[in-house]
């Protein structure tokens, strides 16, 4: 949606660069599909700037097959960059899809971080001046290209470190690189651009100082927030980018209210809905969508991934829930795992190294110690003792186990699939179950008791 209504005449595009080998990264994977919060620096990039733009122009290089295979999105337009030549030819490749009367955004598929209330501000200003950039202040500007002003403060150009002279070095406001041009004047400077430098390259900076000779006038605006900003180039930026954005993120859900107890040993890979009064202790690494109610309790060293987990219920330390829901006013853990397909119902208890999987446990029901729960539908008020296996595999194919309501499973039993225990049933312990159990009945299976009178035991030699 365009930001504002003056803009209405001007085509919205972007232009990623996402063409570089990022050898720096040492990996057979490219740059460019590396991840954040487990979603690639390039998908991070179009989302950001998706809804300010009708298009997406996206330069790939050798890494083209395993980009486009990897990002899907109806916006992207292709545009191969064969060698690369530098960051001025990078954005030449996309001139034939580039309108005259548009707004074009310049984006780095490596600086990821980049917020969407950024690129509103850096596109309004390009609307009133043809030109803006997005520059920040750093303390070491090493390796950064310099922002050149006149006595007045205005924009003259970009020296790249490797051309600058000793007293340019010196200045501490660099380009991000990010940009909003009109898209005629973006292509009337880039036609001008000469590999005229120390590395031979088409500097996409250089199309700043042509401008300014033409009497454009440059709008700036420096960013406050340094992460949003930072490229990456290495593994060591890559985690740096990861905890900024784990940071930011843990921040954005406590002034929603979540209880986050150590805000830098906090992950959320993918999305996180919570309702008032939840608590995340330590080491809680949420993965792809997850919805927690109200007063969920998540203790430390959990993976919660696409979960839903009711009011009150309380999850606790070193468990697993994976693709599953569970009810309110429920317990699951310590050490618990809880795989695919799982539902947990309502006041009920999942202990300590118990696995379950694709099965349904209903509301009052418990399994508290050391079992196998799988392919099983357990119905309300079902005590299944300390444990409990069910043998739902036969060495070629998986059987379903059903337990109904009320009924009492004895410790240390199996239930050996397919089988059906009854309404209110009990079974005895150590028993091994391969056939139907009645209802309201004591069903067992194991030898009789006996003492052996004369035993004795053996002496030792
Ligand atoms: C560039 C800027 C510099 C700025 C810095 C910010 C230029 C000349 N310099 O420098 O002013 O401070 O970014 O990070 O623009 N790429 C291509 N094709 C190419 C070359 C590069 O797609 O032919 C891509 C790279 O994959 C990378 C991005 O463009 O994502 C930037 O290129 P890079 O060579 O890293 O530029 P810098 O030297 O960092
Ligand atoms: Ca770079």
């Amino acid at each position: 949606k365009p930001s504002s209504a003056a803009s209405d005449v001007y085509k919205r595009q972007a232009i990623i660069l996402a063409a570089g080998q990022g050898t720096r990264m040492k990996s057979q994977t490219s740059k460019v599909l590396h991840k954040v919060g487990n979603k690639y620096l390039l998908q991070h990039v179009i989302d950001a700037s998706h809804n300010h733009v009708e298009q997406l122009n996206v330069i790939v290089g050798d890494n083209s097959q395993s980009v486009k295979a990897a990002v899907k999105d109806s916006k992207i337009n292709w545009v191969l960059q064969e060698k690369q030549l530098g960051t001025g030819h990078a954005v030449q490749q996309a001139i034939p899809f580039i309108e005259d009367q548009s707004i074009c955004l310049i984006l780095y598929a490596d600086v990821p971080l980049i917020e969407s209330q950024t690129l509103e501000q850096l596109i309004n200003k390009a609307h009133s001046t043809g030109f803006s950039l997005l520059s920040v202040v750093l303390e070491d500007p090493f390796g950064y290209g310099r922002i050149i002003r006149d006595s007045n403060g205005l924009i003259q150009s970009i020296v790249e470190q490797k051309d600058a002279s000793k007293a340019e070095l010196k200045i501490k406001e660099i380009n991000t690189g990010i940009m909003a041009v009109k898209g005629s004047l973006l292509k009337k400077y880039l036609s001008e651009l000469k590999p005229n430098n120390s590395q031979g390259e088409f500097y996409l900076t250089d199309i700043i100082e042509k401008a300014v000779k033409d009497n454009v006038s440059i709008a700036s605006f420096k960013c406050e927030n340094k992460s949003e900003v930072m490229g990456i180039n290495d593994k060591k930026q890559l985690s740096q980018a990861e905890r900024d954005y784990q940071l930011n993120l843990a921040q954005g859900f406590m002034s929603k209210g979540l209880t986050i107890m150590d805000q830098s040993r906090f992950d959320c890979r993918g999305n996180l809905n919570f309702g008032n009064d939840c608590i995340i202790d330590i080491n809680v690494v949420f993965e792809g969508d997850n919805d927690l109610g109200n007063n969920v309790v998540i203790s430390p060293n959990c993976i919660i991934k696409n979960a839903k987990i009711g009011d009150n219920t309380q999850i606790l330390a070193n468990s697993i829930i994976e693709n599953s829901s569970i009810g309110s006013n429920s317990s699951i853990g310590p050490f618990a795992r809880i795989r695919p397909d799982t539902h947990v119902g309502n006041h009920a208890k999942i202990g300590n190294f118990v696995e379950v999987k694709k099965s349904s446990i209903l509301n009052n029901s418990k399994v508290s110690h050391l079992s196998y729960i799988g392919d099983s539908k357990i119905g309300n008020d079902v005590n299944v003792g300390a444990g409990v296996i069910t043998c739902n595999y036969d060495g070629s194919n998986k059987h379903q186990t059903e337990i109904k309501d009320g009924a009492f499973i004895g410790s240390n039993s199996q239930i050996v699939a397919p089988v059906t225990i009854g309404k209110n049933a009990t079974i005895g312990a150590g028993s091994t179950i391969t056939q139907n159990a009645p209802d309201n009945k004591l069903t067992l299976s194991r030898n009789k008791q006996s003492t052996i009178e004369k035993w004795k035991r053996p002496n030792k030699k």
